[in-house]
């Protein structure tokens, strides 16, 4: 009746884990619809196949959004991505979101930046990860929050509890880290209202009373008239907080390891016109997220398999980006490649209504990265195994030792 036994996938395997792209040609080719046993009271179905991915995140009527991003599946989904729930959330996420910011945040990304590399440019060695691509975004996000800078590492626990919590499939570990992150967020708006009731009606608050930042752009913005409660900036603020850390994370270890791999880093570093392309290729080829879930809307029918209502299903971005039926030479790692086309078909940044609002913050904090890395690192090269992140819906690396020439003296 089926076809979801015919190719054996557990994502859950070492092997998988360590090369899941193998995996993902295998299912594409011979198993198109998955099921997965293996996790919770009801496993879970995969989709591989560009087309029935862009399908699962784009058409509302079949799958829906609101019971969890994981493979859990939670009554209250904290997301809000169905209409017309999230076309409110949505509306918020834009006003508030980085994109307008991000030639604004160009200086401070660098500043960021450099003050980074400053802080062990003369050891001529380092985990990458740890010093460098984990801690930018962190701080670039807190920033953007108004998070004061000696609570960062406290931020960044709670991100990393959530995102554990998430991973180990233990709503328990991730409600007591969401609870400590609204847990701060609600004293905070308690203090800035407190802050613009004192100033008086009819005071320019933005910059002055309050700092110009995403918190008091989500707590000052209305709609249908009214400000938004605490109850629906809450899942806002808790997504720009541990959605845009490990993802940014992921894609500049991904970046630095893959080109050091291919010998492509000098060459890349060297010529300005393909740094795009770079950072655009690397998405494809090693995207952050994985894959993420949808539910049904009801029983479905997919290639002949029925997938019964309420089931979760998992579209692999990461194999809808390398799917034939769509790229030339899709296992190959190419800097001349469109980057228009790659923009347009690559499914990194998710597809349809959720597309990432951080999208354009990411890439340029890649870029920076890339600039600067390239220009104070001298021959830029690995030195020692790296470690991949732990969950089976990421992908990138959790260390990643490198060394490079420092000056003599
Ligand atoms: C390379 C870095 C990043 C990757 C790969 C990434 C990936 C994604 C993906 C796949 C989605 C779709 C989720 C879904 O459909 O369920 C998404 C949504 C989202 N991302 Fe990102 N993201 C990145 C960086 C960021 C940054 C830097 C921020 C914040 C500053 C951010 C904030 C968000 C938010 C708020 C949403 C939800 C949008 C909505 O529901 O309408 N992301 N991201």
């Amino acid at each position: 009746m089926t076809t979801t036994d015919r190719f054996e996938y557990d994502p859950m395997d070492p092997e998988t884990l360590a090369d899941p792209f193998s995996a993902h040609t295998g299912l594409r080719q011979q198993c198109p619809v998955h099921y997965y046993e293996g996790f919770g009271e009801n496993g879970f179905y995969t989709l591989s196949r560009h087309e029935d991915v862009v399908d699962l995140f784009k058409n509302l009527d079949r799958w829906s959004g609101t019971f969890g991003q994981g493979p859990i599946y939670y009554q209250e989904g904290g997301l809000r991505s169905d209409p017309p729930e999230h076309t409110t959330y949505r509306r918020l996420v834009t006003r508030a979101m980085p994109a307008r910011q991000v030639p604004a945040m160009e200086g401070v990304v660098r500043d960021i930046a450099n003050g980074l590399i400053d802080s062990f440019v003369r050891k001529g060695e380092v985990d990458l990860i740890a010093e460098f691509a984990m801690p930018l975004p962190v701080i670039i996000i807190s920033k953007l929050l108004g998070v004061p800078e000696e609570r960062g590492a406290e931020f960044k626990a709670w991100s990393d509890e959530f995102m554990a919590g998430q991973n180990a499939a233990d709503p328990e570990v991730q409600g007591r880290a969401r609870a400590k992150i609204d847990g701060y967020f609600i004293e905070e708006l308690r203090r800035r209202r407190a802050l613009v009731e004192a100033a008086g009606e009819g005071t320019e608050v933005v910059g002055t009373v309050l700092p110009d930042d995403i918190l008091t752009a989500v707590m000052l913005a209305e709609h249908d008239g009214r400000p938004f409660t605490d109850e629906e900036l809450l899942p806002l603020l808790l997504l720009v907080l541990v959605g845009g850390n490990e993802t940014t994370t992921s894609l500049i270890g991904s970046m630095v390891a893959r080109l050091l791999d291919l010998d492509l880093w000098d060459r890349v570093v060297g010529d300005e016109s393909v740094w795009d392309v770079a950072i655009e290729e690397t998405l494809r080829y090693d995207p952050p997220v994985l894959g993420l879930f949808r539910t049904a809307r009801g029983p479905q029918r997919v290639h002949g398999v029925d997938i019964p209502a309420d089931a979760k299903v998992q579209g692999l971005f990461a194999s809808a980006n390398r799917d034939p039926e769509v790229w030339d030479d899709p296992q190959a790692f190419r800097l001349d490649r469109d980057l228009v086309e790659l923009r347009a078909k690559q499914t990194s940044f998710g597809i349809g209504i959720t597309l990432c609002p951080g999208a354009a913050l990411a890439r340029r904090e890649t870029l920076i990265a890339l600039e600067l890395l390239g220009r104070r690192l001298p021959n830029l090269r690995r030195a020692g195994a790296d470690r991949r992140v732990a969950s089976f819906m990421m992908w990138g690396r959790q260390t990643l030792p490198v060394a490079w020439d420092t000056e003599p003296g």
